[in-house]
């Protein structure tokens, strides 16, 4: 059985197939892509993934389990973390609580609840404080540890985002546009930082991105949603030179233009 895998996964809305029949395979430590025009179901294949929306059909492999029906938070625990497409940050906590927050999900929170005052709480939390530290200066966001959230740029945020999923202890971590309304600087920064990840803790990247340049570059197989169903997957330069891709999503000048 692979690492991970959907097997003809099928998200209905009323009458529309958001996602029609879909399957993928994940290996260990793989960077992996999803793409395709907006309301293709990339944000949606993720949904199902992390518990949000319960496919009506197919199954969804990890661990050696069928997760299809687990809630959010069990998919959490298993070691499935995600990021928004539309960011979700505590805007009013500073940066590093947001990160804390995300500790105190993986670590049984009644446990520590019962324990609050406690010698016990009060080391658990220090040793929160400290990794949430760590993961901070990873994501280049250090400096800004006591910042309320909604202070920082949106790249920043972005960033944050990524620093509260790796808080939990994924083993595969699912990026939903991580690069959006970042500019071109920040963007390169963010594949290095993506790979730098990867490399470090071992994790497997599903990944969504419209910023082309960065997906081609940035992963190692890529997978083609259009209208939910799955038109091609392959390498970046097959999927370059793959005609259904050029008319479906990147338009007949992309592979011209390199
Ligand atoms: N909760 C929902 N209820 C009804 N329809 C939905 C829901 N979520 C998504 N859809 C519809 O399902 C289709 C797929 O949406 P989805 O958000 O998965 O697309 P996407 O590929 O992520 O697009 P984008 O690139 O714009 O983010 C769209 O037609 C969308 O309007
Ligand atoms: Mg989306």
């Amino acid at each position: 059985m692979s690492f991970f895998e959907m097997r003809h996964v099928i998200v209905q809305f009323g009458g529309l197939c958001a996602v029609c029949d879909f399957s993928i395979a994940l290996s260990a430590g793989q960077l992996v892509g999803l793409i395709g025009p907006n309301g293709a179901g990339k944000t949606t294949v993720f949904n199902t993934i992390t518990g949000f929306i319960t496919p009506d059909e197919g199954d969804i492999f990890w661990q050696g389990e069928n997760i299809r029906a687990y809630p959010a938070h069990r998919v959490t625990a298993s070691g499935i973390a995600r990021t928004f497409q539309n960011i979700r940050l505590f805007a009013d906590m500073t940066v590093l609580e947001n990160v804390m927050v995300s500790f105190h999900y993986s670590i049984q929170s009644d446990f520590l609840h019962a324990m609050v005052g406690s010698p016990k709480y009060r080391r658990v939390e220090a040793e929160i404080r400290e990794k949430s530290r760590r993961y901070l200066y990873e994501l280049g966001l250090g400096h800004l540890s006591s910042e309320k959230a909604a202070t920082l740029a949106y790249g920043q945020q972005r960033r944050l985002e990524i620093a509260r999923a790796l808080a939990t202890g994924p083993k595969l971590l699912l990026l939903d546009e991580p690069a959006a309304g970042m500019n071109p600087i920040e963007t390169i920064e963010l594949a290095a930082l993506i790979r730098l990840i990867r490399d470090k803790y071992g994790v497997t990247v599903f990944l969504i991105e419209h910023d082309m340049k960065f997906v081609m570059g940035l992963c190692e197989r890529i997978k083609v949603l259009d209208y939910g169903k799955s038109i091609a997957e392959g390498t970046p330069t097959e999927i370059q030179k793959d005609i259904k891709v050029i008319k479906a999503y990147l338009g007949s000048g992309y592979y011209a233009a390199g």
